[in-house]
């Protein structure tokens, strides 16, 4: 008989070893170009504690290919992988002996990167004995409000970066339902495209939003994809099509653009993402809201909620409809470790375990019963 392998969650019935009341865990994230390691304390009906969180980018190793070089990346994290943890470590000024648990990005994303992040951990969690958890890079994301405001449960979700865009039903910290999607482009992808295609630098999402400050956002007629479908499923590539199209118009007319065209073209994009977004957003809010949750919340996600054109829509869809409307800092809506340590802190706690066979998944659905979005995650591995 072939010996099996072992289960990597305990099996229904068994429980796990007992954890500290008061847990202090190391995260560790690498799938995409950030390569990031973060220390949380949790003591229970407290608020949790960021001792340290570590990000060190990669931009530069990837400018110049106009996006995230798979090899690149995983070679960069190999070698800054080490240096994260040590720094993260010691600016929360702890050593490994005063941590309780290890928990680990283990997909979606780069598969180079997610393995060199799941090898680390496994390598130390092995050598300390210490409970190892392998975190779904998007759950990270999804449970980012309750790290930074106790938001409790249920609330709905819109995680939005480079490489993702989808509405959430957050009902527990490993309870996600899928209300829809991007069908193509995720729309910082669709930013990052639009400000390529005008001469803009990368990333394109603060370029295109600094440049539309001065510009007419009714000047060019662009459309709405899916806006009259009904459902949560959202389409952003016709949009960065049509404004190319516009480009190449002023370029024949004019030979060029002139001055005002490009703050017209960015500010006019601009406007219709953030449109697209909130009625797609009142769609998913009426859903949410159908369940009639005791205190509602709306909170957002992911790199593209910095544009504060598309917050001041959600914001005022949210307000009208009397919902809370949470957007965490910056710094931990974008990809951070603190909250894969934050996931792994409320998964540990509800019994989840991973051991040395957790394995690297580049992919890896957050809801595994709504339908797999057809085409989304293009570029595949940022989240
Ligand atoms: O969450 P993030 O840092 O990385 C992942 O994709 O996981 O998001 C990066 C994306 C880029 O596509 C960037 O252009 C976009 O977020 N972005 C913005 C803004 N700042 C960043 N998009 C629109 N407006 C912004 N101010
Ligand atoms: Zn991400």
């Amino acid at each position: 008989m072939t010996p099996t392998a072992p289960p990597s969650r305990p099996l229904p019935g068994t429980l796990p070893e007992p954890l500290p009341e008061t847990l202090t865990v190391l995260g560790i994230e690498s799938s995409c170009d950030d390569t990031a390691a973060a220390v949380l304390r949790h003591a229970p009906d407290a608020m949790p504690e960021i001792l340290s969180s570590i990000v060190l980018g990669q931009t530069g190793l990837h400018a110049q290919f106009g996006g995230v070089v798979p090899e690149i990346a995983a070679r960069a994290h190999a070698e800054k992988l080490d240096h994260a943890v040590e720094a993260a470590l010691e600016q929360a000024g702890l050593g490994l002996g005063q941590i309780d648990a290890i928990a680990v990005t283990a997909g979606p994303g780069l598969i180079g990167g997610v393995l060199s992040g799941v090898m680390l951990a496994k390598g130390i969690a092995a050598s300390r004995g210490l409970p190892l958890i392998g975190v779904n890079h998007l759950a990270g994301h999804a449970l980012t409000p309750r790290l930074t405001d106790a938001l409790p449960f249920p609330y709905l979700m819109l995680l939005v970066s480079g490489g993702h865009s989808q509405f959430l039903l957050v009902r527990g910290a490993d309870s996600f339902t899928r209300l829809g999607g991007t069908i193509d482009d995720a729309p910082g992808e669709a930013f990052d495209k639009v400000a390529k295609l005008l001469g803009l630098p990368q990333p394109g999402g603060p370029a295109v939003e600094a440049e539309a400050q001065g510009g007419n956002p009714a000047r060019f007629a662009l459309p709405r994809p899916l806006a009259d479908r009904p459902g949560c499923d959202m389409s952003f590539s016709g949009l960065k099509t049509a404004v190319l199209r516009a480009r190449d118009q002023l370029v024949a007319e004019h030979g060029g653009l002139r001055a005002g065209d490009r703050a017209d073209l960015c500010a006019g994009f601009q406007a219709a993402v953030a449109d697209l977004l909130t009625i797609k957003a009142a769609r998913a809010l009426e859903v949410y809201l159908s369940d009639a949750p005791a205190s509602p919340a709306f909170a957002v996600a992911g790199g593209v909620a910095a544009n504060a054109a598309l917050r001041a829509g959600l914001q005022a869809l949210a307000q009208d409809a009397g919902v809370r409307f949470i957007a965490p800092p910056l710094a931990l809506c974008t990809d951070n470790a603190a909250m894969i340590a934050w996931t792994g802190i409320e998964q540990l706690r509800l019994g989840a375990r991973d051991d040395m066979s957790l394995s690297a998944r580049p992919r890896w659905p957050l809801d595994t019963v709504s339908a797999p979005m057809l085409g989304s995650g293009k570029r595949g591995a940022k989240a």
